[in-house]
């Protein structure tokens, strides 16, 4: 959630927070125009509280995210660009961000849904400003991205992000193809995430399987960032056994899959949810492993079985 320690319930979302998670993903703080609101000028307090109160906890910190076509500050999508002002830009925002971090983040995701549903790039800011200029069929900015990044922390896992990949299908093959051909071409990157919103409480973990280890074939490693299992209201004690049976399979899948390396949640407790806001909401909410009193649900218990 946002801001954790000015909420009124601060003190229990903090016990639940570091009590039983040892790692943390800012939802929103570490985003485009969060980090830099006005151009050249870069705001840390937020990010670097959440930093901090990783440290105290001995927890690991995922950074979200350097490149996305979502929350960008205006001064980014509403200027005209020539083509090197808008890569020093690009090259400014990412790297002092990652040198920023540097000791703290040893995990970031560096470009965050750049595929379309149908396996065709998205057709965002980024890929309309900087096009293809090698032709390599790849918008050029996801290899700007990377190399930036790489430049500013030798030794950090660069991930690529995105939702509705972690099932087989054209996006899954798409990022697959990407992939291989960003490595391919000397662009460093290091790991896929699979966001892991899942909705409607079904999902085939074989398929899953047998997808991320073309992945982890391909020398990625393979992380699970941002999981939630959505249940279409009402809340039922059988929905609540479906998802739990889901949680559990999917950390056991997690484990099963040599190459993957983390497993995050989208939030801590049902209370606190990018699912209750009125814009996402379609699909159901309640995906967490907490529930909207922190009381630990059944999917909390499956997750710890799956963890012996
Ligand atoms: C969401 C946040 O949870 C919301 O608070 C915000 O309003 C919009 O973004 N995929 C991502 C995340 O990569 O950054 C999104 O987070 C959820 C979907």
């Amino acid at each position: 959630m946002n801001n954790f320690w000015a909420a009124p319930d601060a003190a229990e979302y903090t016990r639940a927070l570091s009590g039983h998670f040892n790692a943390l993903t800012p939802e929103n703080q570490m985003k485009p125009d969060s980090l830099q609101p006005r151009r050249d000028t870069f705001q840390f307090g937020p990010a670097d509280r959440f930093v901090a109160f990783a440290k105290e906890h001995r927890m690991a910190v995922h950074g979200h995210t350097l490149v996305w076509h979502q929350q960008n500050p205006d001064w980014l999508e509403g200027a005209s660009w020539t083509r090197p002002e808008l890569i020093s830009a690009l090259s400014n925002h990412v790297t002092t961000i990652v040198a920023h971090f540097k000791e703290d983040i040893a995990l970031w995701d560096v470009v965050n849904e750049a595929m379309g549903d149908n396996g065709k790039f998205r057709d965002s800011f980024w890929k309309k400003s900087l096009g293809d200029d090698n032709h390599d069929g790849i918008p050029d900015y996801i290899d700007l991205a990377f190399r930036f990044a790489r430049q500013a922390d030798r030794d950090c896992i660069l991930v690529y992000n995105d939702y509705g990949a972690e099932h087989s299908g054209a996006k899954a093959d798409a990022i697959l193809k990407m992939t291989r051909e960003l490595k391919r071409g000397g662009t460093p990157i290091d790991a896929v995430g699979f966001q892991f919103h899942i909705k409607g409480l079904r999902f085939d973990f074989d398929d899953f399987r047998k997808n991320a280890r073309r992945f982890t074939s391909a020398g990625l490693k393979v992380f699970i960032t941002e999981a939630d299992f959505a249940i279409p209201p009402p809340v039922t004690p059988e929905k609540l056994a479906a998802q739990s049976k889901l949680c559990g399979e999917m950390v056991r899948a997690a484990r099963a899959i040599s190459g993957c390396a983390g497993v995050f949640w989208w939030g801590v407790t049902d209370r606190h949810s990018w699912l209750n806001m009125p814009e996402f909401v379609k699909g159901g909410a309640d995906g967490l492993l907490f529930d909207r009193e922190y009381t630990p649900k059944p999917c909390y218990r499956a997750v710890q079985e799956a963890l012996r």
